[in-house]
């Protein structure tokens, strides 16, 4: 099929140009000036609105297995809201059980996101260091996941010690990937946890408590330091605290390879989310925990210094009867927050239209920068040859966010109320129209997993 969008704005992380994209066999064949409409193109008028490429989220867990059940989003109801919200491309997690091979959990994993409808790739997890698990690691490589999520927390399910994660950083860095890292100290944590319990304190409140920003920017410096002594490239997920970004600041200026995520609950929400009745915070349980307005600040600022190279959402969502296991001890709420269709519009809203961030770095955040780092090699950009995933932005529509009308597959949401402005009008993944005038198409096909 071809297609010819006319008339719109073009955003690229590196620049911005008024010009139509012709696109053909799921690429984009040539962009400029006046492309003449011939018979049998499918044309779409974009005045008035931006071209942005679609989404990159690089970090969601659908259907991610916990103590108490499952995150309440799957592959399908996950993806329809990311795309809703003009996000193309998922990196969900492979998360094996303790010494099950990697491969056997990819495969199965694999078969899982077929339902997808967005494209996908996943960061396998070492939870453990078994016989025969440098191999599967090479495999890996070999298959096309160049990442691997290490948890330096939850050490009671798939944490690892710091001698099992100094072999996974010498092994993946010796085949020439990267390591994601969680980072906080999970020992301190769970010494406070108990702590906390054991005297009788159940409430959330205690959950921010127990982890402490040092807990989080500790486990920083610890895990730069081991990834450089290993000569292994390191992506820090979720960094949520202004202590955390001063190792960042460092290790990077050092020339090291160093790279760091956070996501839109660190940028915009506060630990006052922790105030209130089990029923009003418990929702805000997640690791790491919301932070003060100077950590918000900090945050703001380094993703215009560079300092922070993406935004994801750690998407992972739970219901309010799931988040009710851990009514009576907080440390049985299951961790985690669902947002992976409000990532653009939150960022454009609270970051473009207040000047925090240009188009051009709300771009290269949620998209260009993901697809670098994590080897997206045909996404994130929109130029001649690049796969067709592009999203019609109108700037107008103003939306209030709500449970109420969400796609998630929860009736938790941790923005309820925000104001937004701007939204995807239409999204093309791989030359089709998967969301026109805001609604899902009817015939929307699955995605694809993504080699990398
Ligand atoms: O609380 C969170 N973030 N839950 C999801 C798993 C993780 O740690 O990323
Ligand atoms: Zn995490
Ligand atoms: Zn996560």
């Amino acid at each position: 099929m071809e297609l010819l969008i006319k008339n719109g704005t073009i955003i690229n992380a590196d620049r911005t140009e008024k010009a139509d994209i012709f696109i053909k066999n799921g690429k984009i064949a040539f962009i400029r000036a006046n492309i003449d409409v011939h018979e049998n193109v499918n044309l779409i008028n974009a005045e008035g609105k931006f071209l942005i490429p679609g989404g990159i989220d690089p970090h969601v867990h659908m259907h991610l297995p916990v103590p108490g059940g499952f995150s309440s989003d799957d592959f399908y109801t996950g993806s329809r809201a990311a795309i809703l919200g003009g996000t193309t491309t998922l990196l969900d997690f492979v998360t094996p059980h303790k010494s099950q091979s990697l491969i056997e959990a990819l495969h199965q994993r694999k078969l899982e996101a077929e339902e997808s409808i967005t494209d996908y790739s996943f960061h396998v997890s070492p939870v453990d260091w078994h016989q025969g698990i440098e191999e599967e690691i090479a495999q890996c490589i070999e298959d096309g996941i160049s990442s691997f999520k290490v948890y330096l927390a939850y050490l009671d399910t798939i944490g690892l010690n710091q001698e099992v994660f100094e072999k996974v950083l010498k092994t993946v860095g010796r085949l020439g990937g990267m390591v994601t890292a969680h980072c906080e100290t999970g020992k301190e944590i769970e010494k406070k946890r108990t702590e906390y319990f054991n005297k009788g304190f159940t409430h959330p409140a205690y959950h921010p408590l127990s982890r402490p920003s040092e807990t989080e920017a500790n486990a920083v410096k610890s895990a730069i330091a081991l990834a450089g002594k290993y000569n292994c490239p390191i992506y820090i997920v979720h960094v949520s605290t202004k202590e955390s970004l001063k190792y960042i600041e460092q290790s990077k200026n050092a020339g090291q390879a160093v790279f760091a995520e956070t996501c839109p609950q660190y940028l915009l929400l506060e630990d006052s989310m922790y105030q209130g009745s089990f029923e009003h915070t418990s929702p805000y349980v997640m690791s790491p925990p919301l932070r003060k307005k100077e950590d918000n600040e900090a945050l703001w600022e380094a993703l215009n210094s560079g300092l922070i190279d993406t935004v994801g959402t750690d998407h992972c969502p739970f219901t309010l009867s799931q988040k009710n296991q851990g009514i009576d001890d907080f440390r049985k709420i299951p961790n985690g927050a669902g947002g992976v269709e409000h990532r653009l519009e939150l960022l454009y809203t609270c970051g473009v239209l207040t000047n925090k961030i240009s188009l051009n770095k709300w771009v290269e955040l949620c998209s260009t920068k993901p697809a670098e780092l994590l080897r997206l090699k045909s996404k994130g950009k929109i130029t001649v040859g690049m796969d067709a995933d592009i999203v019609i932005w109108d700037p107008e529509p103003e939306n209030v966010i709500s449970s109420q009308t969400h796609h998630q597959n929860t009736d938790i949401n941790i923005y309820e109320g925000f104001k937004t402005r701007g939204k995807a009008d239409t999204v093309i993944k791989n030359a089709r129209i998967f969301v026109e005038k805001g609604e899902l198409a009817t015939d929307v096909s699955n995605g694809s997993f993504l080699t990398r």
